[in-house]
């Protein structure tokens, strides 16, 4: 009827799956979009982000193996600070504790942040839990459902006890000296199934509100939201000025958590096998000014917990 081929159209169809939209074969009818996936645009996130140089120069890429490796070799040798590195098709995307993090094309935001802070070595795992608070207020003021978007301490955010965003900071120094921090991210946006290992505790915006948020808006947002609380931070070199905002936002405050922690090297299945024998259980108070975990011990005794090779979880399970 349009003149066109069937082979052109399914073509087409094709192209448009690997851009990441979701389309049904409508048996006798054709076609059908299920899910429309906004494209990530350089032009657009610029136009949008009101930072001042946070975000303001951005990378897009097709796809790369991690964001963070890529960003790690460009800033290798280069003077960049707010160089931001984008895509929705991330995989090897890499998680905490030698963990992998899986993204789908279209369904998933990966970025990358470069950094170049004055601050001394030992601060820099605070900037992870300065762009969860951005992350997690963003995500809040563009859906309206900024109750239900919590922090797990250090930097996992959840939507109603779902994790959807992953923070991995990665600091490159010597003799005490930053070279560059790469502070990586990972949303899960659109995604509606995971695999079944993270499938009870993984989440995303959409499956969790039912909200499909526009990408290059999101991004736009964290990058304006985190500036003015790094521009802070780099003043103080603490987080007493967003400590309240933060323990405000805390899924743990008040609650048993359970603290494991792990050898360095080993697998993560022999982490979780181990994870029984080795955690050990108390109530979280919040995080200190420096970012630590504060807990109390069945016996009183109080505890400062430091994120690295540790891991904190509900009692009786992920939160
Ligand atoms: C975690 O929760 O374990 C952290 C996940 C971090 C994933 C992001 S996606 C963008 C960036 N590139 C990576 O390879 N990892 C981070």
């Amino acid at each position: 009827m349009l003149g066109v081929s069937r082979t052109y159209v399914w073509k087409l169809i094709k192209q448009l799956r690997e851009d990441g939209f979701t389309i049904e074969a409508v048996r006798n009818r054709g076609y059908r979009l299920v899910k429309g996936t906004k494209m990530i645009s350089k032009d657009e996130i610029i136009c949008l982000n009101e930072a001042g140089y946070i975000g303001k120069e951005i990378i897009v890429l097709d796809n790369v193996d991690s964001t963070n490796n890529y960003a790690k070799r460009l800033a290798e040798g280069n003077n960049l600070n707010g160089l931001l590195i984008v895509t929705d098709d991330q995989r090897a995307g890499k998680g905490r504790l030698g963990r992998t993090w899986i993204s789908r094309k279209g369904d998933s935001i990966a970025m990358s942040l470069i950094l170049k802070p004055k601050i001394p070595p030992e601060c820099v795992s605070m900037l992870t839990l300065i762009i969860a608070v951005a992350v997690a207020e963003s995500i809040g003021e563009l859906t309206g459902e900024g109750e239900r978007i919590k922090i797990k301490w250090p930097n996992d955010i959840l939507i109603d006890g779902k994790k959807v965003v992953g923070i991995l900071t990665e600091l490159s120094c010597e003799s005490m000296m930053i070279n560059h921090v790469v502070i990586g991210v990972g949303i899960n946006t659109e995604c509606r199934d995971f695999p079944e290992e993270i499938a009870t505790k993984a989440g995303s915006i959409y499956g969790q509100l039912g909200i499909s948020v526009d990408p290059n808006l999101l991004i736009a947002t964290i990058m304006s939201v985190f500036e003015g609380y790094y521009e802070t931070f780099l003043e103080k070199k603490n987080l007493l000025f967003m400590l309240e905002r933060y323990n405000g936002i805390l899924v743990n405050v008040g609650k048993y958590v359970k603290i494991m922690g792990y050898d360095a090297g080993q697998t993560q299945t022999d982490r979780e096998k181990d994870s029984d024998e080795k955690g050990y259980t108390a109530v979280c108070n919040g995080i200190d000014e420096m970012g630590r975990l504060l807990v109390t011990g069945d016996d009183g005794s109080m505890k400062t917990v430091i994120s690295g090779e540790v891991s904190v979880r509900g009692i009786d399970g992920y939160v």
